[in-house]
């Protein structure tokens, strides 16, 4: 229990209104506006019998076990500079800083939002043969999907079911027809059924079926392979529907990974020191694109759609420019780029991104489409994935439009990663709460109102305990 009133501060739709002694303190003469969280005894809802109403006059009326988070409108008049409530009513304010290097908000996460989110692991194309399989961690969670005898995909989680050792260390390969687990041999077939094990005269009889491998939530969506740990939500082409026309467009069902050079992967991975919602926030905003990235904001022109679609999806896209700006890769790719008569006239000049949050990106270009994701690996750190796919186009004029595209998006990849960790370091600094959102920022917001929803003490200004 704390024991000192709440704050109000202008910038935050919540405030933790501290209980003593089971009863509510707290001098704020304000309304509630909403409750987040918070039981009156009898586990009645306090929304229920309350909203809205002058907070001041109840106090000390309903006795309550735990602190309640409250969101408030002050009631107060608005010094100037003061940040107005936009249309739906919440303020325009970031995520408060403690949640991004707050190790009890990275545990809320895991079960709040990753372990029921839809992961993508690769693309139907990564996995030609039966036997081929990719692996996939998410906080403790591993997985495996793989191609079967019967050419379908499964998933499985990537664990013996003798004693637990992890199947399959490495991130992709093949295995021919079966799993060996490492440790005591336990064998499984790519169906996940367990077909053999070490001397089997040394245990007692028991049903082999029932320790097959477990099998994992999956589904495909334009080919390419998710995941999910917890089977709750609507799945991915019903989160996707806002944008499944224009993204089918682009034919990734054909796709296949674009062959790389001997010395750079298939898959690119690169964890970086930043928490992945900065990743995620940097990657939906324009606002820093002037000066953070001085080759891209060449190629495109300053229009930037920024478009909210339902909770969890949005779409962001930019036009390339008729001229671009002096730089030798943006001029050569503006020149070389054929004409994609597969592509919507609209779209054939156009990079168009979509989001699947919490935290899964398509990077659509003409040439090629780029699946992106920030893995959370600790507070304040995150493991970026990305891999590339392209219909068959073996034209000299594409291979080169690919290469300059890879080359202008490397040098994009490595401006975020300097600019995503140096917000790390300032959000752990204790000058700052807080900050404001322009309305280039409209997405950053669109997703702190997705954590917010899953989580609602994010919006606390300070750390709130108790979050699962
Ligand atoms: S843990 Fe896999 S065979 Fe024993
Ligand atoms: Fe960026």
């Amino acid at each position: 229990m704390c024991s000192s009133a709440g704050k109000l501060d202008p910038y935050s739709s919540l405030v933790r209104v501290p209980i003593v002694g089971g009863h509510i303190l707290s001098g704020l003469t304000t309304k509630i506006h909403r409750i987040r969280h918070g039981r009156i005894r009898k586990n009645l809802a306090l929304r229920d019998r309350l909203c809205p109403i002058n907070f001041a006059h109840y106090l000390y009326d309903f006795p309550l076990s735990r602190d309640l988070d409250v969101a408030v409108q002050p009631d107060k008049p608005r010094d100037q500079g003061e940040i107005e409530p936009d249309s739906v009513g919440h303020l325009t304010a970031t995520l408060p800083a403690w949640v991004y290097y707050s190790q009890d908000f990275f545990e809320a996460e895991k079960q709040k939002i990753f372990l029921s989110s839809w992961q993508l692991v690769g693309h139907t194309s990564d996995l030609p043969e039966p036997g081929c399989y990719i692996t996939f961690q998410l906080y403790e969670e591993r997985a495996v999907v793989v191609r079967t005898q019967d050419d379908e995909i499964k998933a499985f989680h990537n664990v013996c079911r003798h004693r637990a050792h992890i199947l399959l260390n490495d991130d992709r390969g093949t295995c021919p027809g079966k799993f060996v687990c490492p440790y005591h041999g336990w064998t499984y077939d790519l169906e996940g059924n367990r077909t053999a094990i070490g001397h089997p005269t040394s245990f007692l009889p028991h049903d082999a079926q029932h320790f097959a491998l477990s099998p994992v939530d999956m589904e495909i969506y334009g080919g390419f392979i998710f995941i999910r740990f917890r089977s709750e939500g609507a799945g991915v082409a019903e989160r996707m529907s806002p944008v499944h026309e224009e993204f089918m467009a682009y034919q990734t069902l054909l796709m296949t990974p674009e062959e790389k050079s001997e010395t750079k992967p298939v898959m690119w991975t690169h964890a970086v020191d930043a928490d992945w919602k900065v990743g995620v926030e940097n990657f939906i905003e324009d606002y820093h694109f002037f000066i953070g990235h001085r080759g891209l904001f060449g190629l495109m022109e300053e229009q930037y759609d920024r478009e909210p679609l339902g909770p969890d999806v949005a779409r962001l896209s930019h036009k390339m420019r008729a001229r671009p700006q002096p730089s030798w890769s943006a001029e050569a790719y503006n020149k070389l780029l054929p004409d994609q008569t597969h592509l919507p006239k609209e779209m054939r000049r156009r990079w168009t991104y979509y989001a699947l949050y919490p935290n899964n990106f398509f990077d659509c270009y003409p040439d090629q489409v780029n699946f992106f994701q920030i893995l959370p690996v600790a507070p304040g750190k995150s493991l970026l994935r990305c891999q590339s796919y392209v219909l068959q186009d073996d034209s000299r004029a594409m291979r080169a439009t690919r290469y300059l595209n890879s080359r202008i998006n490397d040098r994009v990849q490595d401006e975020d990663n300097d600019l995503i960790e140096s917000v790390q370091k300032g959000l752990i600094s204790s000058s700052y709460q807080s900050g404001v959102l322009s309305d280039k920022e409209n997405l950053v917001k669109h997703f702190a109102d997705f954590i917010r929803d899953k989580i609602p003490s994010a919006a606390a200004n300070i750390p709130v305990k108790s979050l699962h």
